[in-house]
């Protein structure tokens, strides 16, 4: 491993290099100085040109007859990709593809997935979001990591419709960097029908690629252990940003955004269209609200109606600078997507249904818990804490199967950390969503309902953590028994 990162450091361009020596100095003053004031910043990004194309994914092919069983096959298998033209990246993939393959079910169905690890080590795949049986929920604490060359069936019934996704539970900074997710819709015939002409997908993610060799650098330098990887390349659908795809004036589409980076939060804008969120995490919201932006950090679900009034014009999905930690932020906008209207005259645009879902509100809470999220220095590196010790030296939580409990998450250090929580929802208070990752601002508090009400296999060890994957890596993650 050492060996390996360091071949890659001579292969890497000369910024970065250098980039990595400035870090490692001002990576211990800014621990003295208790802050990330200091932090520089990071590669500047690739702004590929405008190109066209659609938001099309491959869907995981279903081999069941049975209408009510999606059965598929995945494969984690290392692959080379294009992620800049001309410009071959090597990856490691589902079905030989970043994203994985998408996983297309609907409410109520059983899920079989065979799984096949073809890595040189072990791996599994964890259902982000999914209320799925404990056993199944693909942690160490839960299963024997699959072995490379090694197989495992994984089998659910899925309990939720949304927007989920799917990725490895092991070395999972590394795996997911390397290219290991893929995303999840299940649908419901129960909900309201929205009045959209397409349900597309935008997985985004973002790489640390040499934009002259198409190399990706995924080791982790002091920056990205503070802050996590964070590419220069932004991902959309597994290809380079700036794609155009084209509608008719006064359509809705229907955007599914699934945020699968390692760290990078997307804050995204929508210049000169219009913009409804409609779904977060865990499928719709009470009722669609008009949003001006988003913001997505790791792990986070979203899911908006977008149109554009006027033929000829263009709405244009930006990520638009957020500072997640003081001094440490982006400065670039970066465009994610256009969407062109054609010439064609405008249709009108259809209303949208004033109720989407009925959310109940939550029993009041039998537990009120605080959740310390921290960070020190331990032996001359960063390690990340709750309630002040690493995930080695946790020991999990008792939470009573059928009960609802507060959390308060308390974010002692100087970055925000978006906090997941497995095999259970849970919803912030004073809103009624539900939701499974949620972002603590630096040196805030937030409070959470999580429920741990009955779904078949709710008992056993579920994690917590933080989903920037170098802080959960890092430590930053806990375990929470419940029966
Ligand atoms: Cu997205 Cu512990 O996971
Ligand atoms: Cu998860
Ligand atoms: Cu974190």
């Amino acid at each position: 491993m050492e060996a390996n990162n360091r071949m890659k450091a001579k292969r890497a361009l000369p910024f970065l290099v250098l980039g990595v020596l400035v870090v490692g100095a001002a990576g211990a003053l800014i621990y003295r100085s208790g802050g990330h004031g200091n932090m520089p910043p990071a590669p500047p990004m690739v702004h590929p040109e405008p190109w066209s194309g659609s938001l099309e994914l491959p869907m995981l092919e279903d081999t069941n007859p049975d209408p009510n069983v999606v059965e598929v096959s995945l494969v984690a298998r290392p692959g080379e990709l294009a992620y800049l033209p001309n410009r071959t990246s090597s990856a490691w993939t589902y079905n030989g593809r970043v994203p994985g393959p998408t996983l297309h079910a609907k409410r109520g169905d059983r899920v079989i997935v065979h799984f096949k690890n073809e890595l040189a080590e072990p791996t599994t795949i964890h259902w982000h979001g999914l209320r799925v049986p404990n056993t199944m929920d693909g942690t160490h604490r839960v299963m024997e990591a699959v072995p490379a060359g090694g197989t495992f069936r994984y089998e659910f019934t899925l309990n939720d419709s949304g927007t989920f996704w799917y990725h490895p539970h092991m070395r999972t900074d590394v795996q997911v960097a390397k290219g290991l997710y893929g995303a999840i819709v299940v649908t419901d015939t129960g909900e309201p029908t929205l009045p959209t002409v397409a349900d597309e997908l935008l997985v985004l993610s973002d790489v640390l690629v040499d934009a002259t060799t198409g190399e990706v650098d995924d080791s982790l330098g002091p920056r990205a252990q503070m802050m996590g990887r964070e590419g220069n390349l932004i991902l959309v659908n597994g290809s380079r940003s700036n794609l155009g795809i084209t509608g008719r004036a006064g359509e809705w589409r229907r955007w599914r955004i699934v945020n699968a980076a390692n760290a990078r939060y997307f804050r995204l804008a929508l210049a000169g269209g219009k913009m409804v969120r409609v779904g977060g995490d865990v499928g719709l919201l009470e009722r669609p609200e008009e949003v001006q932006e988003l913001l997505m950090t790791p792990g986070e679900r979203a899911e908006v109606l977008v149109t554009v009034a006027q033929p000829g014009q263009a709405a244009t999905l930006r990520a638009v600078p957020y500072d997640r930690a003081r001094g440490a932020g982006e400065t670039e906008a970066v465009d994610i997507v256009r969407l062109v209207a054609s010439a064609e005259p405008a249709v009108a645009i259809a209303n949208l249904p004033a109720s989407l879902r009925t959310i109940p509100s939550l029993a009041a809470p039998t537990t009120v818990r605080t959740l310390r999220l921290g960070e020190k220095m331990e032996g001359g590196r960063m390690i990340f804490t709750i309630n002040d010790v690493p995930y080695s030296k946790q020991e999990a939580i008792q939470a009573q199967l059928g009960t609802v409990e507060a959390w308060d998450l308390v974010d002692e250090t100087g970055m925000d950390h978006p906090f997941h929580l497995h095999g259970f929802h849970f919803q912030p208070v004073g809103s009624r969503e539900w939701k499974d990752t949620i972002n603590i601002p630096a040196k805030k508090t937030v409070r959470v309902l999580a429920n741990f009400a009955e779904h078949a296999g709710a008992s056993g060890i579920w994690m917590y953590h933080c989903h920037i994957l170098e802080h959960e890596e890092g430590g930053m993650m806990a375990e929470v028994h419940v029966r």
